[in-house]
């Protein structure tokens, strides 16, 4: 946890860092909001502890500019309700009421570093995930996360991360689809002072801060294609090129990617490097869809449910037997994400002492979910068959192309080539060479030939 405190390190801010630090944050401190931010630009920080003296709504407005996310936390010395109502509408996340209490610093960091990243799993199917995210999490290899949205490839990248022998240093993540082309080279290599059109300052980007860490590239298949090219040679040659920069800078860092879409597909539609794909996909490791692990459902929704209510402030209510039911029910199109923000409404719904099927509302519009079904399957059974070809002969795919059709058609010869789009002598031919081979031709196939 890389915490900046921007103020004068005296008094109770002092006190702040070091029950800071004792929890196992390290510590920048800035004097000013400029020198903040050049820390910020230059280094980057998990979370940002400012005081109240300074103009919170200045460093909140200028990070947003620069896409800057930290969480800004205010600090002031016994402030007025006013005060802190100030800062949080100035883009504080929190206040902390100086002089500080060590258990609200500690719920604070913890709230930074757990925040939504708790992993509840029962289910085998995604048991196995999990041992095997554990298991290539000591080596370096890049990983590629699959998944539909909303399964938790972020939380799994975390937890590569986390059972990394990388977890001490940062893990840093971009939103490759959330960027515009034009910003995300920028966003990942950084850039130096003038080196286009507002370029102010010298800012490094996402590689040299996940510098020793791990840098997640979500939803890569997004990345635009000349982007592809930089990326892959950063991967390779493990140095970066800030934009307006003289020399390359080394980077070492490990590399997970997520993608919701088959990237084979769009390999081959020209969409995305097959060089880069081969290099992020060292290995791959897919996230199943929450409605093929059901034993999930009831302990994810118990998580949430109590995670909420501690959020609210509400008391935690049981789910009743029907309720249960309800959820076990459901498709879960949405997967996890669905289902925490169903049970984050059935918290504030519930009314009395539990939680009943009447709090629980579905998000299910049906004609949609149909639509994204279709689509779904469609790149689901593309994905598949450009797999089950990779690494086959031409000949070897013509012979299975033969055969089946020849099954789909029931065994007639002229119309499987006529579908195959070629005559029926070529066909017979074909079919007597595989026989001749000993291929096991189904009994279809042979009495066609001797008839
Ligand atoms: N196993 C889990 N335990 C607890 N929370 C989970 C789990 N899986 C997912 N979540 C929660 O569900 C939400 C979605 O997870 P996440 O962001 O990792 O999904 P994703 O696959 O990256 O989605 P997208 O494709 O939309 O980016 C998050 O709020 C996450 O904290
Ligand atoms: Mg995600």
């Amino acid at each position: 946890m890389r915490l900046l405190i921007i103020g004068t390190m005296r008094g109770p801010l002092a006190t702040a860092a070091q029950i800071a630090m004792a929890r196992g944050a390290t510590i920048a401190n800035a004097e000013s909001i400029p020198q903040g931010l050049s820390t910020l630009r230059l280094r980057g920080a998990d979370l940002l502890f400012i005081d109240l003296r300074h103009p919170i709504d200045e460093i909140s407005k200028a990070m947003k500019e620069d896409r800057i996310s930290t969480p800004i936390i205010a600090c002031g010395i016994d402030p007025s309700p006013e005060e802190a109502a100030a800062a949080i509408r100035a883009g504080a996340r929190e206040f902390l009421p100086l002089p500080p209490d060590p258990e609200l610093i500690a719920a604070i960091l913890e709230a930074v570093t757990t925040e939504k990243h708790d992993l509840i799993w029962r289910d085998p199917a995604m048991e196995k995930t999990i041992r095997m995210a554990e298991a290539v999490a000591k080596s370096d290899a890049s990983v590629l996360i699959t998944g539909e949205s909303g399964t938790g490839k972020e939380v799994i990248a975390r937890l590569i991360h986390k059972s990394s022998r990388r977890s001490a240093k940062p893990f840093i993540s971009v939103n490759c689809a959330a960027i515009p082309d034009n910003l995300l080279e920028s966003e990942l290599f950084g850039h130096e002072k003038g080196a286009f059109t507002g370029a102010s300052h010298r800012r490094i980007g996402k590689f040299e801060e996940a510098h020793g860490g791990t840098l997640l590239l979500d939803e890569i298949s997004e990345m635009d294609i000349r982007l592809q090219a930089k990326l892959l040679r950063a991967i390779q040659e493990r140095v970066i090129d800030r934009i307006g920069g003289t020399k390359p800078v080394p980077v070492d860092l490990r590399i997970l990617a997520t993608s919701n879409r088959a990237l084979p597909n769009s390999v081959a539609k020209g969409e995305f490097r097959e060089d880069l794909y081969f290099r992020l996909n060292v290995v791959s490791l897919r996230i199943p869809a929450l409605r093929e692990r059901p034993q999930d459902i009831l302990p994810l929704a118990h998580h949430f449910i109590a995670h909420f209510s501690m959020l609210n402030d509400i008391p935690e209510r049981k789910m009743t037997a029907d309720a249960k039911r309800k959820l076990l029910a459901a498709p879960w199109r949405g997967n996890v994400r669905e289902l925490e923000n169903i049970m984050h409404r059935a918290v504030l719904l519930a009314e009395g002492s539990d939680i009943t099927p009447e709090a629980i509302t579905l998000d299910d519009d049906p004609q949609l979910y149909r639509q994204r079904d279709i689509a779904a399957r469609v790149v689901d059974q593309a994905e598949t068959i450009t797999r089950a070809l990779v690494g086959k002969t031409v000949s070897d795919v013509e012979q299975g192309l033969i055969l089946d059709t020849l099954d789909h058609c029931l065994g007639n010869r002229t119309q499987a080539a006529r579908i195959l789009g070629i005559s029926i002598r070529t066909l017979r031919n074909k079919l007597n060479e595989y026989a001749a081979r000993g291929i096991e031709i189904s009994d279809g196939h042979k009495s066609q030939m001797i008839a």
